[in-house]
């Protein structure tokens, strides 16, 4: 974020904020608010990091909730946790996700039931359980999308479907918030070095089809995420080789885009 943004935010809400993304957004989000609200399944690593925040940032007041997002009730309870504590996000950032890679045909049910959850059922829930706050204190959701949003993926047939939605999820709520005066932005990344990839390998052997020269660092990603949202931007491909895949994508008939997607290199089971 830069100096004109530091106030933008007051207490910002990031799911998914013991890895990867949500952690970079944690650190990067920590100078410039009053108040981090952390939420993921790991108790432990959640406060480890609240710990280091707080060390780096003393006038920061960092919350732990721990929540299994793909649990409905589990849910109600964060949301119930939040007004107990009088904590009123007005930044919302729907982060946590997870991918299965291999074929729908062969695809383990549970997992593919948690991925729709997580991915769809508790980012939708959570935006429409914290609307009223945001709507209140004119603020912003910043949902995690991905590029494979743009495609239709064998192999990421759900995953890319889940985040088909978050897109449009993202610019059509944009729309209707508009003349309230709250931000929407849909984040679609190309690959990044997280943990998505160990979450999404059925087996450990396994390689992601993901060539090396679109790797976007996590600072970067999150660094471009938050200045879009504070330039009131509806989409942003973080990474200049990304952006210009998507640009390419949205130019392409879908009977084009058919015929790539079916030359790509397919997971062997
Ligand atoms: N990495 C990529 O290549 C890439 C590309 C495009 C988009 N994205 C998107 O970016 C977002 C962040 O992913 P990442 O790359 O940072 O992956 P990651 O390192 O695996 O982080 C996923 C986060 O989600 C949390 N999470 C997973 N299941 C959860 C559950 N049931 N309840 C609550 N929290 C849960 C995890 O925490 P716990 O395990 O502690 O619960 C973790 O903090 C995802 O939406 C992903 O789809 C990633």
């Amino acid at each position: 974020m830069n100096p004109r943004s530091s106030s933008t935010f007051r207490c910002v809400l990031i799911t998914g904020a013991s890895s990867g993304l949500g952690l970079e957004f944690s650190r990067q989000l920590a100078p410039h608010v009053q108040t981090l609200i952390l939420v993921a399944r790991r108790e432990k690593v959640l406060e480890g990091i609240a710990e280091e925040l707080v060390a780096a940032h003393p006038d920061l007041k960092v919350k732990v909730l721990v929540s299994d997002l793909t649990d409905p009730e589990a849910r109600i309870h964060l949301i119930n946790a939040l007004s107990e504590d009088d904590l009123y996000p007005d930044c919302l950032i729907n982060n946590a996700g997870m991918g299965d890679y291999g074929e729908f045909r062969t695809s383990d049910w549970s997992k593919t039931e948690q991925m729709i959850r997580l991915n769809i059922e508790a980012l939708t829930h959570l935006s429409h359980a914290l609307l009223p706050g945001l709507i209140a204190q004119r603020g912003a959701i910043l949902n995690l999308s991905s590029l494979a949003g743009d495609l239709p993926i064998p192999d990421f047939a759900v995953y890319a479907a889940t985040k088909a939605y978050v897109s449009s999820f993202s610019e059509a709520l944009r729309l209707e918030l508009r003349s309230q005066g709250v931000r929407v932005l849909a984040v679609c990344p190309g690959p990044i070095k997280t943990g998505f990839g160990d979450t999404a390998r059925r087996d450990s052997t396994t390689k992601l089809p993901v060539q090396e020269t679109f790797y976007v660092p996590a600072h970067h990603v999150v660094r471009d995420s938050l200045q879009s949202l504070i330039n009131d931007r509806p989409r942003v491909y973080p990474g200049l080789k990304v952006a210009a895949v998507a640009g390419l994508i949205s130019l392409l008939p879908l009977a084009v885009v058919r015929l790539v997607m079916s030359q790509r290199p397919r997971k062997s089971e």
